[in-house]
């Protein structure tokens, strides 16, 4: 009798006890061979020699490709054995020689496969194009790793093809492993074992031990130093292995027990349906998990289908595995053929009627074989215990059902999902009822087809996590994230800046996408513009006022033939239902360039409608921070108020019903492409629009001068836009024609914009973005009233940086104090407003004091009131100010 020891540690090696067990032929009943009996002490050595290779690197440490090469040697001798291989699977099993003599080839292809996969395809080191955090710009990415001694724990039915899955996948993914094969059929495992060693897969990596799996499964499953499991077996088994494996919180992969319900349609091609039901519950004597052990028939065909189903049964072949005219083999050993007998007697106790079989089979000359009839139960009810127990053999339950809903119904009432098959003339029907079934795999008009690419996996009792394909391998891995800051600086690192009393963050990140194209008949350069965007139907967005103004017809004369639409339905400060409807026309128009003309509410639904325009959906679905990682629809602007700056930021504010309250999306890809500041689109602006949209620029290059987020280049813009607007606003207010300083303002605003653009403002921005919500205070006369209070609010967090707005605005500071000089800069600017008639008070501009009441709770979670000066965190601090404008 052949001699089998266990491997380990790159040996083969008698047990600890010395122990041996016998390999039974199931066929005949005799021993075939005389193995190694494990016990805990060879787990342990086992476990031991798994963890040593794995730390030292010799396998984890290969690159993929590495294993990929030493897979495809594995997968050489594997070739070898090939004969050697079939018969002794089919001896030890017995699976029919027709079907054991696949192994070798399957499972080297496997081997190969695997080992591909892993070189060429698995993402080990994905980068996070945008992490969803704000507050830590940097490099995020995810490296994956193998999880390190992997235990898999396979049954008896397909003792090489499970082996082969189990140390594939897990070697392939750069672990170590211990393989315990089913004491009934330890052979094939080990087989497997003499041709790693003979490829050179380093010692360690993979080690086999057959034994009884009560007595190893415990060592197995609470091992410390075994990181994970994957186990295949009943579900009885798995749930104790599953608590085994909780003390040290081993990660655990489980493919486990099935009912599967296999639909026949009354449209199915009754043979091709008659031979699926057969081979989904027939092959390899019904000792497939995943079988298609009840099977649901249509009302209407039931008698025809169980008719034909019967005769086929009846001409299965029943013979030993090795002789290659049989169809069926032995059951693997007498406890699972007492098992089928116990199960066919219960069914018909329950009032299920044998069709077929229902009995034992006799091969002549081989009495000592463990054979069963092909055997099936007619006018089984879901509810007996026949339909809802596994019973692993050859015994199918066909079940007659009324109707698409029952069969799904009858389907899904069971507490296993593995599999389950469709048979019908119809894809879309079959594919329909498939969808319906809570099952990991559907098979549509097919039966038992397995690929290595394909997952494989359970749905409720049948199982956790999946095994082959992209996600099977994915479980041999583990997830690392990795972080590097934009910038290696505590005082940069805005989250650390939590424990800190200084909220100035030095970080510089300045991004300048826009081609910015400024003075006096600039529009003409917008057809070369849409042309180097690659744009070929632009669609104007602007507003009622801006259109009255007479501000369209040259933008659409200067796009000539781009021009293919126009949505002028924009309110001031737009919301995303606007977005919406633009969105709506420029897919009706094929759209593929938006002109945005018109103020910061015309810019702001410009940027969303690009997002939206470009992704799909709804504007609500693109509201978010960061998240983009392309280009959008390209977008040109041409501002024609004094003040957002929209033109050059990477905001966009916009009022949300749902969410009652200004919502932004902030992000570096909708930044406009070009913007064109020619003075022409101002000329008309008047008076009191010049003043209250200039002041929203002057906010912005004061909030930004002093925002924890400034830096030099962010002051330099902000304090030449301050000197521009102080400058220019009084010449403008006076004399709206006055083309100079219309220009000037303009670049004053995009000059603000970029300050802005880097420091996220302050304060006064979360205030008036509350206002213009609650009370529809335009924005730029909301910014202005409250600028002066909130500056002099900020007075001892950023008197430097307000004493040199103070000179900007014109102020001789020479003889004050700092403090001092940093409070004139406040009267500075209440006075340049009180020169251009710009509102004082916000009951001025409709506020009420009701209204007022619930303003500092939306301010404070406005998101400009986090880069303040001085920090925010007190509401009556902010309704304090609000009371000192009211
Ligand atoms: N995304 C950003 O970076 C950013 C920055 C600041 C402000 N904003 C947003 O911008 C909006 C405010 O923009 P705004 O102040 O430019 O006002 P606006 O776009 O709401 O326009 C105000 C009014 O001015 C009229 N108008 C504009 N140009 C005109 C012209 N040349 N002649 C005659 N009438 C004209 C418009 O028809 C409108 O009625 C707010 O929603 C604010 O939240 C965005």
């Amino acid at each position: 009798m052949e001699q089998y020891k266990l491997f380990i540690d790159g040996e083969f090696v008698d047990a600890a006890s010395g122990e041996t067990f016998e390999s039974i032929d199931p066929g005949s009943g005799m021993p075939i061979a005389q193995v190694a009996k494990a016990g805990a002490a060879d787990a342990e050595a086992a476990i031991d020699a798994a963890r040593r290779a794995f730390d030292s690197g010799v396998w984890s440490g290969l690159t993929p490709a590495q294993r990929a090469d030493k897979l495809n040697a594995f997968a050489d001798q594997i070739t070898q054995q090939t004969l050697r291989m079939a018969i002794t699977e089919s001896m030890d099993s017995g699976q029919i020689i027709g079907l054991a003599k696949y192994w070798g080839m399957l499972g080297s292809q496997m081997l190969r496969n695997f080992g591909h996969y892993a070189a060429t395809r698995f993402p080990w080191q994905e980068e996070i194009p945008y992490a969803g955090n704000v507050f830590a710009p940097g490099r995020d990415y995810i490296r994956r790793e193998p999880i390190g001694v992997c235990v898999g724990i396979i049954p008896w039915n397909f003792p090489m093809s499970m082996a082969f899955w189990k140390i594939g996948q897990a070697i392939a993914m750069g672990n170590t492993i211990v393989l315990k094969p089913a004491s009934s059929t330890p052979l094939g495992a080990l087989i497997i074992a003499e041709a790693a060693k003979a490829a050179g897969i380093p010692k360690g990596v993979v080690n086999v031990i057959a034994g009884p799996g009560g007595e190893i499964g415990q060592t197995l499953c609470t091992h410390p130093s075994v990181d994970k499991i994957a186990f295949t077996g009943s579900t009885e088994v798995g749930r104790q292995i599953m608590k085994m494996a909780a003390d040290t919180v081993k990660k655990v992969t489980l493919e486990l027990g099935g009912k599967s319900a296999n639909i026949i349609c009354e449209d199915a091609d009754i043979d091709l349906a008659v031979e699926g039901a057969l081979f989904g519950t027939f092959f390899h004597q019904g000792q497939v998990c995943e079988s298609g052990t009840r099977v649901l028939v249509a009302s209407k065909i039931y008698d025809e289908f169980l008719d034909k189903m019967k005769r086929r049964a009846e001409q299965l072949r029943v013979g030993y595995q090795l002789d290659p005219a049989s169809q069926q083999g032995p059951l693997v050993n007498a406890t699972q053929l007492a098992t089928v007998e116990r199960y066919v007697r219960l069914g018909q106790e329950e009032g299920a009627q044998v069709v077929a079989g229902g009995r034992r089979a006799e091969v002549a000359g081989l009495d000592g074989g463990f054979y069963y009839k092909p055997t099936i139960f007619g006018g089984v009810k879901n509810s007996m215990r026949v339909a809802q127990e596994e019973i692993f053999g050859p015994v199918v339950c066909v079940i007659k059902y009324d109707g698409e809903e029952e069969a799904v119904a009858l389907a899904n009432d069971s507490i296993y999902g593995l599999a389950g098959g469709v048979f019908s003339r119809s894809n879309a029907r079959a594919e329909r009822i498939a969808r319906q079934i809570k099952t990991g795999t559907m098979w549509v008009n097919n039966y038992h087809s397995f690929g290595d690419f394909c997952p494989f996996g359970g749905y409720k009792q049948s199982g956790v996590g999946r095994e082959l394909g992209h996600a099977g391998l994915a479980e041999y891995t583990q997830i690392k994230r990795m972080h590097f800051p934009a910038s290696a600086d505590h005082k940069s690192n805005f989250t650390m800046k939590l424990f800190s009393d200084d909220p100035k963050v030095p970080f510089v990140q300045y991004i300048t996408p826009t081609l910015v194209l400024a003075g006096h008949g600039s529009l003409s350069s917008i057809y070369r513009e849409v042309v180097r965007l690659g744009g070929r139907r632009a669609m104007i967005l602007t507003d009622a006022g801006v259109r009255k103004a007479g501000l369209i017809e040259p933008v659409q004369e200067a796009l000539a033939e781009f021009y293919a639409g126009i949505f002028d339905d924009i309110s001031q400060d737009t919301d995303l239902a606007t977005v919406d409807a633009a969105v709506a026309l420029a897919r009706e128009k094929g759209i593929d360039l938006i002109v945005s003309v018109g103020g910061g509410s015309v810019i702001d639904t410009g940027k969303a409608v690009c997002v939206t325009l470009k992704n799909g959906g709804k504007a609500d679905d693109h509201v978010a921070l960061m998240r983009l990682s392309e280009p959008q629809i390209p977008h040109i602007v041409i501002p024609t108020t004094s003040g957002t700056g929209s033109e050059v930021t990477n905001v966009a504010v916009i009022k949300s019903g749902s969410a009652g309250r200004k919502v932004y999306i902030i992000d570096n890809y909708i930044t406009p492409n070009t913007a064109i500041l020619d003075p022409q689109f101002t000329l008309t602006l008047p008076p009191g629009l010049t003043a209250t949209t200039a002041l929203d620029a002057m906010t912005h290059a004061v909030e930004s001068l002093t925002s924890t987020m400034s830096n030099p280049i962010c002051d330099g813009h902000a304090l030449q836009a301050i000197r521009l607007i102080r400058q220019n606003l009084p010449k403008a207010v006076a004399d709206g024609r006055d083309e100079q300083a219309r220009s000037n303002l303009q670049i004053a605003a995009t000059t603000a914009g970029w300050a802005f653009n880097i420091a996220q403002v302050g304060l006064a921005h979360a205030m008036a973005h509350t206002l213009g919500m609650l009370c529809n205070v335009p924005h730029g006369a909301a910014c202005g009233i409250v600028l002066p209070a909130v500056m002099r609010y900020n007075v001892d967090h950023a008197t430097d940086k307000l004493a040199l707005a103070a000179q900007a605005l014109g102020v001789s500071i020479g003889a004050l104090a700092p403090r001092d000089a940093a409070m004139a800069a406040a009267d500075a600017v209440e006075k340049l407003m009180k020169a251009c008639g710009h509102p004082m008070r916000l009951k001025e501009v409709g506020v009420t004091e009701e209204a007022l009441a619930m303003a500092p709770f939306h301010a404070i979670a406005d998101a400009a009131a986090l880069f303040n000066a001085r920090p925010v965190s007190d509401p009556n601090e902010i309704a304090e100010l609000y009371k000192q404008v009211f």
